[in-house]
């Protein structure tokens, strides 16, 4: 499979160029950073959004900061300090975020000479790392879905979302290269609309065909018959299996329960947060009303104001597979030492 798609990210040595998903699928335009503030404020507008392009802009942020502040001012390092603090201030719930800048962070720690180096080549590896990741799950994904007519996936886990080819959006790409015949649902996703404006798009440029459906046909759909599984991305995986994602995909694991139908969580180990037991307290990003009003409620005084959590958490008991780079844990609420066992 040819990777013609645009990508989320380039880096160009000096600068990161992000295509700003805004846009699509209408225009394919990419802005120019040269320092952390902008990389923040990028991930902040969702010009870059998913989970692990969140985490890999962060690191090539730390990058652009330590280029402006190393060689200018003796103290260069609380330069940095803050512009990593305003990095993570970006966005709550992904902890791919949290995880780039950790790894940043032990790097600037721990190296003497050539930081801009150590830090460049840590967040080129990084974006890598998790490129040959998603193919390395899509592989394992893949494998569970032999002998499936029909998936159904939510949001946007493609490329755009990713290092460069896709977690859910992988497992679908994989399986398709193998000649597997899916008949492939995407939601819409709303109120962002990642699945219609982003999923779909990156399938027809693979020539993958797609059939788009409101979020609210999913029960029906599955009613008919048609899925045999749907695969999700995750934003944060706590140790237990309990799995935040984008808004919605509780009420898919709740009817996938209902009807039959299997339930495909796929991340890259890096997606885990090992501190949290369960999901419980994972925070939920809550965005601006605005997201979701129309215009003519957005009022000084107005009586219909807007509820906009942008992600929930869906029990470990509801999931089917859990899908990392390091393996496959199947019925995770059964099996959570299984996913203890992936801890790298
Ligand atoms: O708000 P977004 O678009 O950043 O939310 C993205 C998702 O919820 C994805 O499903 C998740 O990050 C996994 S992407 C590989």
């Amino acid at each position: 499979m040819t990777l013609s798609i645009a990508q989320a990210l380039i880096w160009t040595g000096n600068s990161i160029g992000v295509l700003d998903q805004r846009k699509l699928p209408e225009q394919t335009h990419y802005d120019n950073y040269h320092d952390a503030a902008g990389v923040a404020e990028a991930i902040i507008s969702m010009r870059v959004r998913g989970a692990p392009a969140i985490g890999i802009a962060a690191a090539y942020g730390v990058v652009l900061s330590v280029q402006q502040h190393y060689s200018q001012s003796e103290n260069w390092q609380n330069a940095v300090a803050t512009d990593i603090e305003t990095l993570a201030q970006s966005r709550p719930t992904a902890v791919n975020l949290f995880w780039a800048l950790d790894k940043m962070k032990a790097v600037l720690a721990n190296t003497h000479d050539d930081v801009l180096t150590a830090v460049t080549t840590c967040a080129i590896k990084i974006h890598a790392d998790d490129l040959a990741a998603n193919h390395t799950m899509g592989d394992f994904g893949a494998a569970l879905l032999v002998g499936a007519k029909g998936v159904l996936t939510h949001c946007n886990t493609g490329s755009l979302a990713t290092g460069g080819y896709g977690t859910a959006l992988g497992v679908i790409r994989s399986a398709v290269a193998q000649n597997q015949h899916l008949n492939v649902y995407a939601d819409e996703t709303r109120p962002w609309l990642q699945g219609a404006r982003l999923t779909v798009w990156e399938l027809a440029q693979d020539g993958i065909p797609s059939t788009l459906i409101a979020d609210s046909a999913a029960a029906w759909l599955m009613k008919s018959g048609a899925i045999d599984w749907i695969i999700v991305g995750a934003d944060r995986i706590a140790a237990n299996g309990d799995t935040a994602n984008k808004i919605g995909t509780y009420s898919l694991a709740t009817l996938a329960k209902q009807h039959g139908v299997k339930f495909m969580v796929v991340a890259p180990i890096s997606t885990i947060d090992w501190s949290l037991e369960n999901g419980d307290n994972i925070e939920i990003e809550c965005r601006s009303p605005r997201e979701l009003l129309p215009a003519c409620y957005d009022t000084p005084n107005s009586l219909v104001s807007a509820w906009n959590p942008v992600f929930d958490v869906t029990p470990a008991a509801l999931i089917s597979a859990i899908v990392t780079e390091a393996g496959v844990v199947l019925n995770p609420a059964e099996h959570a030492q299984g996913i203890r066992s992936l801890q790298l």
